[in-house]
């Protein structure tokens, strides 16, 4: 089990600045919005994205004010995306408590994912730095392509390892990448080594999604949103690729329920029980480690700081948390 007050000790009072600053960043004088944005306070999250921000600019020479600035607003278009996710998904339960759909409506959930998400905009030119306000505005595109391709990847039945890959770097992987990266730039650091972060960030995201992607094929497991509903909307993830791939007779029946449509709970039963049987868990978390490795490979360019030590601590994290 990873300390998680080991990750955070080398930003400690940063760190401390952001969740401040985070709660005091939404605010509204119109009722329902603050009822919902109370609601949101409520439950956070495990706040890996700031934390990556942080620890990105100590590892590249200080924390500044707008490593703090980022750390929020990244944290804040995260929040925005999920809540866009739970509509998407028609998911009924995150962070453990019930999601904004599920307590308001879709109509509300639209809104205030709009309203954070501009709340995150506004925070974002604070910095005063346009190269940063560049990579949040790239990122907005990133993230909505992502979901729309994942969406289309499986309203089409791809089964692609590939397609798969590219849906996860943009929805997932350039989130991480632009936390990476811009605690980077706000540190200070030369090109050279924002790419660097970057690229860790990237490497860190593959592992964090494969990760999110597995949790789904063990239900009942208590992470705080549901498990056992990808399938369910046609999202084939990597264990299952896997298994398909193995071929057979049973991988040909599968795929036509796949390819049909037919999510009965059976055949939902059925799918993750043979992406199991197949090795597919353990392909999954093989790629996922690959991910991380590569990751703390590319520390190695960076000076020996406790920061640093906290990036690699972070990496083991994302593949050994428990939600
Ligand atoms: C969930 O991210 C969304 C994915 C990209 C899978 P997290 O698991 O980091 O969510 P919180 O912020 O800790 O709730
Ligand atoms: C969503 O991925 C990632 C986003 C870009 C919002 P998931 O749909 O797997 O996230 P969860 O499992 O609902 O948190
Ligand atoms: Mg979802
Ligand atoms: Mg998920």
């Amino acid at each position: 089990m990873i300390d998680r007050s080991k990750i955070e000790e080398p930003v400690a009072a940063e760190f401390a600045r952001f969740n401040t600053e985070f709660e005091t960043s939404l605010r509204s004088e119109t009722r329902l919005l603050q009822k919902a944005i109370d609601q949101i306070l409520s439950a956070t999250g495990k706040h890996i994205r700031p934390l990556l921000v942080l620890l990105s600019a100590k590892a590249c020479g200080e924390v500044t004010e707008s490593s703090i600035n980022a750390a929020v607003f990244l944290e804040l278009l995260h929040t925005a995306t999920l809540i866009h996710d739970d509509v998407i998904d028609e998911t009924k339960q995150r962070r453990g408590v019930p999601s904004l759909n599920a307590l308001f409506d879709n109509r509300v959930s639209v809104l205030v994912g709009d309203y954070i998400l501009s709340t995150a905009l506004i925070r974002s030119i604070q910095t005063g730095n346009l190269r940063i306000i560049g990579i949040v505005s790239d990122l907005g595109r990133d993230l909505s392509e992502g979901e729309i391709k994942q969406m289309e990847t499986a309203d089409e039945s791809i089964l692609d390892e590939q397609c798969y890959m590219q849906v996860i770097y943009k929805k997932t992987a350039t989130l991480l990448a632009a936390c990476a990266s811009i605690g980077a730039i706000s540190a200070g650091a030369d090109d050279e080594r924002v790419a660097l972060m970057r690229d860790f960030g990237v490497q860190l995201g593959y592992a964090f999604q494969i990760k999110d992607d597995i949790f789904d094929y063990f239900k009942g497991q208590q992470i705080g949103k549901p498990t056992g509903n990808d399938i369910r909307e046609g999202k084939v993830t990597l264990p299952l690729l896997f298994a398909l791939r193995q071929g057979g007779r049973e991988a040909d029946e599968l795929r036509r329920i796949i390819l049909a449509k037919d999510f009965t709970d059976e055949h939902i039963e059925r799918l993750i029980a043979f992406a199991k049987a197949q090795g597919g868990i353990e392909y999954a978390e093989k790629k996922m480690e690959e991910f991380q490795q590569k990751a703390v490979g590319l520390l190695a360019q960076l000076p020996n700081t406790p920061a640093k030590q906290s990036l690699k601590i972070l990496s083991e994290y994302i593949i050994s948390r428990k939600s």
